[in-house]
């Protein structure tokens, strides 16, 4: 089988928790510093190897195409006005030999929807689907994945991108079950989607990156509403699992729930910290209104 050469990017949620601020533009155009959300999973994406993006987009689908399109004005104004960095900027929000195509999702029927959409142009080969709104960041190693296309080419399966969370919280995510732990990668035995904290059956739960072999699609086909009433990619898994090897990765890196409010504000402080034109006067104001806020 081929090597992961595709990754789907499912953009066409309702992004409700943004509110207002996804009214008009989708959510994974929302920026940490100065990039959108959108830009890093690309990064991530083309850093393991991509050569076509596949977004799936909906009814503010725009934003999103612009931001990788030629931007003529803009750069035409940049060039007379001499700005030579800023352009540079502003033409490489995706490399060269990288293709885009967008693809439109009619109606938000859910994330196992929005990934069958993408049938047409995946065909008959391995994928990797992001949800940007998932931010990984791993500074001192590979980018999460590329972490799981190494695991992919070894093993020559789906992978799945997976984390510990807190027992409460699993009702946010799919939770999945493995066979005994040896190491980060394990073979799954199950994955439920939301289930209760009572009931989940671990507290190992998938993030937004996954790699999946092209038999995805027959189980994305023959899927019926599950959680929330939506067509739900975690119902196909736990189908596709049944005959054929599914694996779990727990990735080396940090996550950032940038979909909710509290993950966004930590990924913006995070990222700030870091950013070479701000890093020193940021660290600077946060420790001062941590002084300020420790004596009040
Ligand atoms: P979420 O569960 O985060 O939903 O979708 P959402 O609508 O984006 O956000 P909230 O919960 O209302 O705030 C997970 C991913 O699947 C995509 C979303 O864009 C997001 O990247 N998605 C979801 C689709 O592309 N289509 C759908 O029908 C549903």
């Amino acid at each position: 089988m081929k090597g992961v050469s595709k990754v789907v990017f499912p953009v066409a949620g309702m992004g409700t928790r943004f509110l207002p601020a996804t009214k008009a533009s989708p959510k994974e155009m929302l920026p940490v510093v100065d990039k959108p959300l959108i830009q890093y999973a690309v990064e991530e994406a083309v850093a393991a190897g991509a050569t076509d993006l596949v977004f799936i987009t909906g009814r503010t689908k725009r934003a999103i195409e612009d931001h990788f399109d030629k931007a003529y004005e803009l750069e035409t104004e940049l060039q007379a006005r001499g700005k030579a960095a800023m352009l540079e900027l502003v033409r490489n929000t995706v490399p060269a030999h990288v293709n885009c195509i967008y693809i439109r999702q009619p109606e938000a029927l859910g994330l196992g929807h929005a990934v069958l959409c993408a049938a047409a142009v995946v065909g008959d080969e391995p994928f990797a689907v992001m949800l940007a709104d998932d931010l990984l960041h791993n500074p001192d190693g590979a980018p999460v994945l590329k972490q799981m296309v190494d695991v992919y080419n070894y093993h020559r399966c789906s992978v799945l991108g997976t984390m510990n969370v807190p027992r409460e919280d699993t009702r946010q995510y799919g939770i999945v079950s493995t066979e005994a732990q040896r190491g980060a990668v394990q073979r799954m035995t199950g994955i439920v989607e939301k289930p209760d904290p009572a009931s989940a059956p671990t507290t190992q739960a998938v993030v937004g990156r996954y790699i999946l072999t092209p038999r995805i699609f027959d189980h994305l086909r023959k899927l019926t509403p599950g959680a929330g009433g939506e067509l739900q990619l975690t119902d196909a898994i736990a189908s596709l699992l049944k005959e054929e090897a599914v694996l779990a990765h727990q990735y080396d890196g940090v996550r950032y729930d940038c979909g909710s409010k509290l993950g966004y504000l930590k990924a913006t402080v995070e990222f700030g910290l870091r950013h070479p034109e701000v890093s020193a006067d940021f660290k600077a104001y946060l420790e001062a209104r941590f002084a300020e806020h420790l004596a009040a």
